[in-house]
């Protein structure tokens, strides 16, 4: 464990998932999703998960992102062995190095937009002045500028996720993992996002994970794998006969 610290060079390894298996209880019963599952993905490396709903991709970005306990298995996320580290070291590497686009958006409904992007800035002591410099440009680039003061309830499901996505990324994370980022979005906003994306990996050198059910997103990705079985498995994200290969 080297006490999350990062390292962003693209031969290292930004996570690595060995043996992983996961289940959940059911009326007392284990119930297995994850089943040995490995995974390594480069820095500067984006990988697209795709799968049936229920398969586990979720789950599998929780584990990754530090929100649900190893079960069984190494996992290793930019250089940190998770089992390894305590409540406040899992803590620090999520709020310094982690970026995290939840399905459900979990946006704060008791701050406005502004506050909601700003928040991974403020929780590591940046100042308001450096936030609200972080914030503009972002602001515009999800073309939500003039709407800083609006809360959650009043937003469209679109425009929530897009301030989700504004707050994953305003601390330029080594890691950004995304559960269906682009899912509540019209085709020329979701280009949008994946543009905000892929330049934070082609230029800040960050890892991506994005969880997906559209081939078009897919296929931006460096590589695409399936999640069936509890497993991982290489897949070609490329139309077959009009319809897709999974
Ligand atoms: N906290 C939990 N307790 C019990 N079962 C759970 C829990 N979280 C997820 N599951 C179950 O694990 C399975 C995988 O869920 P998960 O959310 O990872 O799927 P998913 O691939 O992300 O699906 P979707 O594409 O619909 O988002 C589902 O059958 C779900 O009911
Ligand atoms: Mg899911």
């Amino acid at each position: 464990m080297n006490n999350t610290g990062v390292n962003k060079s693209s031969n290292t390894i930004a996570i690595a998932v060995s043996g992983l298996s996961h289940a959940y209880n059911r009326h007392t019963q284990p119930r297995p999703i994850i089943k040995h599952l490995d995974l390594t993905v480069k820095c500067q490396e984006s990988v697209a998960v795709v799968g049936r709903s229920g398969s586990g991709k979720s789950t599998l970005l929780n584990i990754i992102g530090a929100l649900e306990p190893v079960q069984s298995g190494d996992v290793s996320v930019l250089g940190n062995t998770l089992t390894g580290l305590n409540d406040s070291e899992r803590t620090a590497l999520r709020r310094h190095h982690i970026g995290y686009i939840y399905q459900s958006f979990n946006l704060i409904p008791t701050l406005n937009v502004a506050d909601n992007i700003t928040l991974p800035l403020a929780l590591i002591g940046v100042k308001t002045s450096q936030r609200t410099a972080a914030l503009l440009p972002l602001l515009d680039a999800i073309g939500l500028s003039g709407r800083s003061e609006d809360y959650p309830d009043v937003l469209s499901g679109g425009e929530q996720q897009r301030v989700a996505i504004a707050r994953a990324l305003i601390h330029q994370p080594a890691l950004v993992l995304a559960d269906e980022p682009t899912g509540n979005l019209d085709a020329q906003s979701g280009r949008v996002i994946l543009g905000l994306l892929n330049e934070l990996v082609t230029n800040q050198g960050s890892s991506l994970v994005i969880v997906t059910h559209s081939l078009e997103v897919a296929s931006q990705a460096n590589r695409t794998l399936i999640m069936r079985g509890g497993q991982l498995d290489e897949v070609d994200p490329s139309p077959v006969n009009g319809s897709f290969a999974w």
